[in-house]
């Protein structure tokens, strides 16, 4: 297959690039050569920028395009209108942020999304899901029958840019007593970058079409038993103080950021985030390597950097904040 990404070079495009070249793909990135340029020297890569510079794409043909660097609509629906001819099937990378609430387990495909309450806004950090709901509907509506919405949920593994997985990685590492959120029964969904990449590759290949929840595991995983995993791997003495949701709250740790991958229980529209219905994306091939995989390959990729980028933002508790609320924890 013929396959053009548009991107390809920094943790998820990275993914299926790699997937497609190991299936023997012939692999065409697009992109402005600035995120690690010279990786895949045995890929052809086309020099351009997707907002307002798809000149590059002229004029050439592909079974399959993935996207995983669309945020606006504007940007997405230009490249879909440049492609439409050109290319047999889209997919598109989406997000589970595009659903309004997750006020139950097991939310489906078909759960109430957000809409953009100003259809011109460009702003991606305040409308992120508003605005990935307007790209899929610009990609299925110049692809009818012919394009994939991938819903991921929270993406991790090697390269991950975000700091959010590493983070838990590295303090479990480094040991000792530690901040866990309670109940330790509390579900944990992700999805390795290498897994999510490798199956919309088939995705693109068999041309499914349709919208799909993509996280993982298939079967539900308590943050304890996730805990275990990144302590076993690091051989370290990690201990989790599992800490009641009030308290985290008192001493002002701020889910996600603070202490990501922590959803609050409590919270009307958050509470069941690690609980979305994936069958539709098992029944369509998703698979995923087991947990321990991808915790030993981060803590590598970690060890080797000597250290973990956090490109939006700080995340992870302070050991100021830490300590003070492992005492609060002890004082019960
Ligand atoms: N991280 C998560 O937990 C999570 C969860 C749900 C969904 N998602 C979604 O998953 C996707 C993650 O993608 P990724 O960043 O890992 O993908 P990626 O394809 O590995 O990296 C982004 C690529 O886009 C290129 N690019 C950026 N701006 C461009 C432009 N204006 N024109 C052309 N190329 C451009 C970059 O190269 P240059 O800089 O060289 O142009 C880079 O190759 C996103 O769609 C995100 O919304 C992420």
């Amino acid at each position: 297959m013929r396959l053009l990404v548009l991107g390809g070079t920094k943790f998820l495009g990275r993914g299926v690039v790699e997937a497609a070249l190991a299936r023997g793909h012939e692999v065409t990135l697009f992109h402005r050569g600035r995120t690690n340029p010279g990786l895949f020297p045995e890929a052809e890569h086309l020099i351009g920028d997707r907002d307002g510079g798809l000149e590059p794409l002229r004029g050439r043909r592909w079974d399959a395009v993935v996207d995983p660097s669309g945020y606006v609509p504007r940007v997405v629906g230009a490249a879909a209108d440049r492609l439409r001819d050109a290319v047999g099937h889209y997919t598109f990378v989406s997000s589970i942020s595009v659903y309004a609430r997750f006020d139950r387990p097991g939310l489906d495909e078909a759960a109430p999304v957000h809409t953009l309450e100003d259809p011109a806004s460009e702003d991606v950090q305040a409308h992120y899901g508003a605005l990935k709901v307007a790209c899929e509907q610009a990609v299925a509506a110049r692809f009818p029958g012919r394009s994939a919405s991938i819903r991921a949920g929270l993406i991790v593994g090697p390269h991950d840019p975000s700091g959010r997985f590493p983070w838990w990685v590295d303090r479990v590492a480094r040991g000792g007593e530690l901040v866990a959120p309670a109940p330790p029964e509390r579900p944990v969904q992700c999805v390795d970058a290498r897994d999510l990449g490798a199956w919309m590759v088939r995705v693109a290949e068999q041309r499914t079409a349709g919208v799909f929840n993509a996280t993982g595991p298939a079967a539900p995983l308590a943050f304890a038993t996730w805990i275990e995993t990144l302590r076993a791997v690091a051989g370290s003495d990690a201990r989790a103080v599992w800490v009641p949701e009030a308290t985290l709250l008192a001493h002002g740790v701020t889910p996600w950021t603070d202490l990501p991958l922590w959803s609050p229980l409590g919270h009307p529209d958050f509470a069941h985030i690690h609980a979305v219905d994936v069958s539709r994306a098992v029944a369509a091939g998703l698979t995923c390597r087991p947990m321990v995989e991808t915790a030993r390959d981060t803590l590598a990729w970690i060890r080797e950097r000597g250290d973990f980028p956090m490109e939006m933002g700080p995340v992870g508790l302070s050991p100021e904040v830490e300590a003070r609320v492992l005492a609060a924890a002890r004082r019960g």
